[in-house]
């Protein structure tokens, strides 16, 4: 299991005040110094955080996986085959959202990702972000890509203990099917300190953990170094 830790809110923070600070590349640095074992980010079409320069910066500075999360639009499938991330990971992206809302459906975009966009991210490890339901990782594999993202979110944000044990069931059995089928196994939405001890005793098979806005915030008051060893002891313990 390897901790990646996304670093879009440290732009976010940057871009409040248009000037260079915090520099999400030095933030990327100083995680993987502590142990995180790469580094997401998520170019948007509308730039709200990671800028494209930011996202040739972070090619040249990572020194572990780097995991470009994006829209499936023509525009960074461009750019992800410059970069030639280690992994790229497919969400779904509304203009309105505050951040990603869900998993991909993958009975709308299955035509459209086998005739365009798997064939044009030839050569680049793809990941799919999919809610934990049978349909769509069915549908992941048959499209061929070799990992999932299991959306974590509805975990997170489950309103009462009785709703989260549901939420990790579902985790469970969709982390048993695509491990079945041959895919690698991620996760990540919604994950903190509180949360992720629970999800990694009771998710088998967990590969990338992709963690951002609770990590990042946690670290304006504990530093980025501290909070990265405090997840890392987590999934030590747990995991
Ligand atoms: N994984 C995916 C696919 C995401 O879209 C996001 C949010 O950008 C994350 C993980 C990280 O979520 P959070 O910021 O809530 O930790």
């Amino acid at each position: 299991m390897q901790l990646l830790v996304n670093v879009d809110h440290v732009a976010t923070l940057r871009n409040a005040r248009g000037e260079g600070y915090p520099d999400p590349v030095d933030a990327a640095r100083i995680c993987e110094k502590a142990g995180a074992s790469g580094i997401v980010f998520h170019l948007r079409g509308d730039r709200r955080h990671i800028q494209d320069d930011d996202v040739f910066r972070l090619k040249k500075s990572v020194s572990g996986t780097l995991d470009f999360e994006m829209a499936a639009s023509d525009e960074m499938i461009r750019i992800c085959n410059e970069i030639k991330p280690h992994l790229c990971t497919l969400v779904p992206e509304g203009r309105e959202e505050l951040t990603t809302e869900g998993g991909l459906n993958m009975e709308a975009v299955y035509e459209d990702y086998e005739k365009r966009v798997i064939p044009a991210l030839n050569g680049i490890e793809i990941s799919l972000f999919l809610d934990p339901n049978e349909t769509d990782i069915l549908a992941a594999h048959k499209l061929g890509v070799g990992a999932i993202e299991l959306h974590t979110g509805n975990y997170a944000n489950a309103a009462d203990e009785a709703s989260g044990k549901t939420e990790l069931n579902r985790l469970k059995l969709a982390a048993e099917l695509a491990h079945e089928l041959g895919m690698k196994v991620n996760a990540g939405h919604g994950l903190n300190l509180d949360n992720l001890p629970e999800l990694i005793k009771e998710v088998p098979y967990l590969n990338d953990i992709s963690i951002g806005h609770a990590l990042i915030s946690k670290s304006v008051f504990w530093g980025l170094d501290k909070t990265i060893k405090a997840y890392l002891k987590i999934m030590e313990d747990h995991g």
